[in-house]
């Protein structure tokens, strides 16, 4: 066991930082030895963003979601505002609770969903009103992703937010942040305007935390593009985003890395038995990055 995190510790020192838990080095070890070799031109990254790209914390202060953003903004009523809040009081704790099976918090994770939206599109949403609130919000993409998202970009590897959050709020939090490179593609919830430019709906169907595999499932022209590149890197926050890869083709490697923001002793076991790495409370990229690149050949 020593021996192996010697040889992995050589290969990426990041991964002997204290916030960094493996279940099984060598199998961290052999995913990446095979992607190096592969080459990056064979692999691609999907990503969820709220609190993955996002930073669960500052200074203490929990910061926002994508949904959030707009919850806090000045857009919405105060008397909404309260709804919203209960909302979040109400089925924040249930997505997080780890007593409760994946089975039993469906349903109530679309009724969380369903309720937000709903109460969204009665607040008659401006569209050229979203860049400043996203400009005045607190969101917070983690340290190092300038790095993360130009090095993915200077060797072109295809990077796939995949995110229950709403779109137009989250290519907005990339764009400001100068991130938003052609190598980027966003599959979420986007919102519908009608010809004055007021929020009328959500498009398509509802993405949340549970249903990332029917979203990924209904984008095959993506994977299908992307079928030279077997070899996958997931970031998640959520047991949900597990399932984000579930429609590449002819998978060959994936290498899970999941970021444990909260209730760590009572998720961590679960964290464990399903991502290959588990960042526990680490608010950088630090790791993603170096992983990035070693598979690039450090270059
Ligand atoms: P994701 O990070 O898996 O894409 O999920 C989006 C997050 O958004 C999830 O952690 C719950 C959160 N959320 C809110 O903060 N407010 C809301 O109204 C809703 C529906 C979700
Ligand atoms: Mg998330």
């Amino acid at each position: 066991m020593r021996q192996i995190d010697n040889r992995l510790n050589k290969m990426i020192p990041e991964l002997s930082n204290p916030c960094v838990l493996m279940r099984d080095p060598q199998r961290v070890q052999d995913v990446l030895r095979s992607m190096e070799r592969a080459g990056s031109n064979t692999v691609q990254v999907i990503s969820d963003f709220d609190m993955t790209l996002t930073r669960f914390k500052y200074n203490g202060q929990r910061c926002p979601t994508c949904h959030n953003i707009l919850d806090n903004s000045k857009l919405i009523s105060s008397e909404c505002k309260g709804q919203l809040k209960e909302l979040l009081n109400t089925y924040y704790p249930i997505e997080i609770d780890s007593s409760r099976s994946i089975e039993e918090k469906l349903p109530l994770m679309v009724e969380w969903w369903t309720k937000a939206h709903e109460l969204l599109v009665q607040q008659e949403i401006k569209k050229d009103l979203l860049a400043v609130v996203v400009e005045e919000s607190d969101a917070m993409l983690r340290d190092g992703y300038e790095f993360f998202f130009k090095h993915l970009h200077e060797h072109t590897i295809p990077l796939l937010i995949f995110s229950a959050g709403i779109g137009d709020i989250l290519e907005e939090v990339i764009r400001q942040a100068g991130v938003f490179y052609p190598n980027v593609k966003v599959f979420s919830n986007y919102m519908h305007f009608d010809e004055s430019g007021v929020l009328r709906a959500f498009k398509g169907v509802l993405i949340h935390i549970y249903n990332k595999r029917e979203g990924a499932l209904l984008n095959t022209g993506h994977f299908q593009e992307l079928r030279t590149r077997p070899n996958v890197l997931l970031l998640g926050d959520s047991l949900g985003d597990l399932t984000m890869a579930d429609g590449v083709q002819d998978m060959e490697n994936i290498l899970k890395i999941g970021f444990l923001n909260d209730k760590v002793e009572e998720r961590k076991q679960s964290y464990l038995d399903s991502y290959d790495i588990v960042l526990v409370t680490d608010e950088t990229m630090e790791v993603p990055n170096a992983i990035l690149r070693y598979l690039t050949g450090n270059k």
